[in-house]
């Protein structure tokens, strides 16, 4: 896999982004590719507590608007401090959910206009975008008992109604088409295994050279 490259992972909850980084850590680990594994928001100890903040059902109000600069100001933290330093040293990034999650949760879950979150993306990314990304493509009724089978408290993106993560799905399913050269999507109700096998068998296939 080429040094460097910056993979991402999307899909609404329960979909298996989690069980799908963990596995691909380990496949491509074991062929000598040096990974760094991470998530947003978050991935640094100042981007959690962000992550924090945005993520813990309060009884203050977070308007769209704010929970979307939240996102951007805990990217930009992950960038600077461990996604860059990462990529610059040849290590390829495997983050689980970036910027199309702000595009599908903030823009068409929440209804922030999509120009103000690209505007952003711009400012934040600096240039930067992933080299490929992994869409675990899921029905909202299935990703939703998985998530909610998981232990502890639903967060304050879990207690959405499913019209919620509808839209959500849909964005994602929208930003795939827009661009395929980018996009590998893939039927999450199919068994984890498999998902990693394709996965990275497909992310090789693009990332190498
Ligand atoms: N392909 C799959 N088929 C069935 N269950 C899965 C699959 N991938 C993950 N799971 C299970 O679904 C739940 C949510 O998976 P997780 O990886 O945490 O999703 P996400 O990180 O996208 O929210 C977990 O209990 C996990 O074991
Ligand atoms: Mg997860």
């Amino acid at each position: 896999m080429t040094p460097g490259s910056f993979i991402t992972l999307e899909g609404i909850e329960g979909a298996g982004k989690s069980t799908l980084a963990a596995a691909l850590t380990v496949m491509l680990e074991r062929r000598g590719v040096d990974i760094v594994r991470t998530r947003e928001p978050g991935g640094t100890p100042l981007a959690e507590r962000v992550r924090a903040v945005v993520l813990e059902p309060g009884a203050e109000a977070l308007t769209p608007v704010a929970e979307m600069l939240l996102m951007f100001a805990a990217r930009r933290i992950h960038l600077d401090n461990l996604v860059r330093p990462a990529l610059a040293r040849g290590a390829c990034v495997i983050c689980d959910r970036f910027t199309d999650a702000t595009r599908a949760y903030q823009g068409a879950g929440r209804g922030v206009a999509m120009q103000l979150i690209d505007h952003l993306a711009s400012l934040v990314h600096d240039g930067l975008q992933p080299s490929a990304t992994v869409l675990l493509d899921l029905p909202v009724a299935d990703g939703l008992a998985r998530a909610r089978a998981r232990r502890g408290e639903p967060d304050r993106f879990e207690v959405e109604e499913t019209a919620f993560f509808e839209r959500v799905r849909a964005c994602y399913l929208e930003l795939a088409h827009a661009e395929p050269e980018r996009f590998i999507v893939l039927d999450a109700r199919r068994p984890p295994q498999e998902l990693a096998d394709e996965a990275a068998n497909a992310l090789l296939a693009r990332l190498s050279g």
